[in-house]
């Protein structure tokens, strides 16, 4: 007999019809004559209730049906007195396809996070994961159908590269060199020419200069994929691999961009509105009780657009009137999540979207503004988050790039095919990338980064 999954069986009201599921035994209770197996197959946060007469079924293998086996059912579906849900199933048939040693890790409810971490294969089987896995499937397809929609194409860019975008040195090297036996040149440095690539090559932080070159030939595009990071942060924020998504527009200027920016996060937060209901209200119980409410909030508020110098001005304001922050703030400063966090849920109680930051503590690519001192990028800043996006305007002019560079000491010679894009028709353009685990971390209410991605790669943790 086919399976029907739990998710569409719990719509169906053909009472009396006869139905197979297959699952993972979440509890069972009951007495000697009846038991009541609520049973799970991940296809949506609900349980179905299957009814097992003692009388009809082998008392060893009903025994083994424990939290965490694993039963295909056959039976009848009816409807359901109990509360909460509309249909049970009587089951006629019951196959054991897997049974559960008492030794089985998520057997308790109510354990830490950071003991489920530790069983991070099996942790997609309780509940809260499920919910949080389900939704991250759903926020890709919602970002998909986004920029499909305004005519973006998914313009895919390597995941092995010789450039730095960031030009922060928190690269991972990619080599086939045996490290045991490296050739040095009189200078002590690593002879790269007999390496795989010929040259030293690393996986990328970000995919946005490829995504330039995408951009100025097909118009608008984006990436979505694998991002890392060598950064030693062990915080609650930070992955060493985490996912990306860096739209990139041609003829684009400041404000359409932070236009675009609130529009992207507005979308993705409604559609978890719309399609993870049942997975939100789970979350909303027993993660974060002000969930829903604040995804709601940011839906129906608009962003404050905030200029650097501006924001420096409230948070000295704040210093002035005793407010204690752990880092020292002034204009210049490259500003802590602490100082963000005062911006955006003390002083403005909104998203802010800050720009014109000093060109010092951001990257070369920036465009420069009239002044001299700020550039054009945009950070969005979220409640609870903090940074969850970082954008810019790009510097569109040959010249003004080349010096940035020089000022920088940014080593250029693999990066000619990017000044190509200045030099041959060069264009206005920006973008911006999302950290899709910070989206994930806001949609869910989830607390800690590791908690957002199945498998998290982190300073000291590659398992699984
Ligand atoms: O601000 P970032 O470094 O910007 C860029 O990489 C640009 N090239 C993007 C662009 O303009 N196309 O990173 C963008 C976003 C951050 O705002 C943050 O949400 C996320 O990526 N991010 C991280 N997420 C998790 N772990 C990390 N270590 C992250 N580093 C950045
Ligand atoms: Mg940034």
């Amino acid at each position: 007999m086919r399976r029907t999954k739990i998710v569409d069986l719990l719509k169906r009201e053909d009472y009396g019809s006869q139905v197979c599921v297959k699952g993972w035994v979440r509890t069972k209770r009951g007495s000697k004559s009846v038991n009541f197996i609520a049973l799970n197959d991940g296809s949506t946060i609900k349980n179905v209730q299957i009814v097992a007469d003692a009388e009809k079924f082998d008392p060893e293998m009903m025994k083994s049906i424990t939290t965490g086996a694993c039963l295909s059912v056959v039976g009848e579906m009816v409807q359901s007195i109990g509360a909460g849900q509309n249909v049970e199933i009587q089951a006629s048939e019951i196959e054991l396809l897997g049974d559960c040693p008492s030794d089985y890790p998520m057997q308790k409810k109510g354990q830490t996070m950071e003991y489920m971490r530790q069983y991070a294969h099996m942790r997609i089987r309780t509940n809260t994961f499920g919910a949080v896995f389900r939704i991250r499937h759903n926020m890709a397809i919602a970002i998909h159908k986004f920029f499909h929609d305004k005519g973006f194409y998914y313009f895919h860019t390597p995941i092995i590269t010789a450039s730095d975008c960031e030009g922060a040195g928190e690269m991972f090297q990619v080599t086939t060199k045996n490290l045991y036996d490296l050739k040095k040149d009189d200078n002590g440095q690593i002879i790269y020419n007999d390496d795989f690539f010929g040259k030293m090559t690393s996986l990328t932080v970000s995919g946005q200069l490829e995504g330039e070159l995408g951009a100025t030939g097909l118009g608008q595009i984006y990436t979505f994929g694998p991002t890392f990071r060598a950064e030693n942060s062990n915080t609650p924020r930070h992955l060493a691999e985490f996912w990306m998504i860096e739209p990139e527009v041609s003829f684009i200027d400041l404000p359409d961009l932070m236009d675009l920016e609130e529009e992207f996060i507005k979308y993705c937060v409604q559609w978890a509105l719309d399609n993870c209901q049942d997975d939100l209200e789970f979350l909303n119980k027993m993660i974060d009780k002000g969930l829903i409410e604040r995804l709601q909030s940011v839906v129906n508020t608009e962003f404050v657009r905030l200029p650097y110098t501006k924001g420096i001005e409230i948070l000295e304001e704040a210093v002035k009137n005793g407010h204690k922050f752990e880092f020292p703030v002034s204009w210049g400063c490259d500003l802590a999540s602490e100082h963000e966090r005062y911006l955006v849920e003390e002083y403005f109680k909104k998203p802010v979207i800050m720009i014109d930051y000093p060109k010092d503590i951001k990257a070369f690519y920036m465009k420069q503004n009239e002044d001299g001192k700020t550039v054009q990028g945009t950070d969005v800043l979220f409640p609870q988050i903090g940074e969850i996006i970082g954008g810019s305007i790009r510097e569109e002019s040959y010249d003004k790039l080349m010096k940035r560079i020089e000022e920088m000491n940014i080593p250029m010679k693999d990066m000619w095919w990017y000044l190509d894009t200045r030099k041959y028709g060069s264009c206005p353009h920006g973008g911006f990338g999302l950290g899709f685990e910070r989206l994930i971390l806001f949609v869910t209410g989830m607390q800690n980064i590791r908690d957002v991605i199945p498998f998290p790669r982190t300073p000291k943790t590659a398992e699984f």
